[in-house]
């Protein structure tokens, strides 16, 4: 199974994204756009940085009725991301929607991850606002068996969950962790988190890196450092 070190461009503008690619000299790392740089510079940005020869994690966490879920994906597709991401509290219905409009012509697609429970919905807000009789663990559990149902290749988790999930769902389908830091480094307002030799130990199959990074002194050197303990190379 392909394990690869996913940096998060948390970026406002397509100028500052591609000043900080150009420092990756002959390195094409595998990136995360969200939601703020999709919204800001739409699929003009994703074109140009595949033309740049790099995979993208588009992170987007479509949450709709299956008919416009299924539309949105298609376009999603035709942008050739690589992999793309849903709410699993869409529905079963939903996820298959997702799958059938992400499925080129000639039957590839883009890998299709989903989020279970947000990191920051804790136990209350789901009791008490979300009305969840069950406790985060099984709704996480719960979640993640639905879209392995549905179809879908894995979910976004903290390193600290993926042995579970792997348990849960089986060893293939995908964990997807942010929350990954060197040790000693900031923590920032990530809470559970691990660094990446750590992750690769717990079984994360790809690590999501933001500020560790995009705020080094000198993040090309940072990307080595992650692939080094993440992929041991
Ligand atoms: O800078 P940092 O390494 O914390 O960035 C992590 C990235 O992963 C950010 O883009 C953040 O939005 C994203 N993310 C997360 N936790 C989740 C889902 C996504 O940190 N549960």
């Amino acid at each position: 199974m392909a394990k690869d070190v996913i940096v998060a461009l948390d970026f406002k503008s397509a100028r500052e994204t591609y000043d900080f690619l150009d420092l990756f000299q002959g390195e094409k790392p595998f990136i995360k756009i969200g939601m703020e740089l999709f919204y800001a510079e739409g699929p003009a940005i994703v074109r140009e940085i595949k033309r740049r020869g790099h995979k993208i994690f588009l992170d987007l966490k479509l949450h709709d009725i299956p008919n416009t879920v299924e539309k949105a994906m298609r376009v999603l597709s035709s942008l050739n991301a690589d992999m793309c991401n849903l709410h699993a509290a869409g529905t079963r219905a939903m996820m298959s929607a997702a799958i059938k409009g992400l499925t080129r012509e000639d039957g590839t697609r883009p890998l299709l991850i989903a989020v279970t429970q947000l990191t920051s919905t804790d136990e209350a807000a789901l009791k008490n606002e979300l009305l969840v009789g069950a406790s985060m663990e099984e709704t996480v559990k719960s979640y993640a068996l639905n879209a392995k149902q549905a179809g879908l290749d894995g979910v976004v988790c903290s390193p600290l969950e993926a042995g579970k999930v792997h348990e849960t769902c089986g060893k293939n389908f995908l964990t997807v962790t942010p929350g990954v830091r060197f040790a000693g480094g900031d923590a920032g307002d990530q809470k559970r988190i691990a660094t990446p030799d750590k992750a690769r130990e717990l079984g994360s199959d790809y690590i999501v890196v933001g500020r560790p990074i995009t705020a080094a002194e000198d993040p090309a050197g940072a990307y080595e450092r992650c692939i080094k303990e993440f992929l041991r190379k």
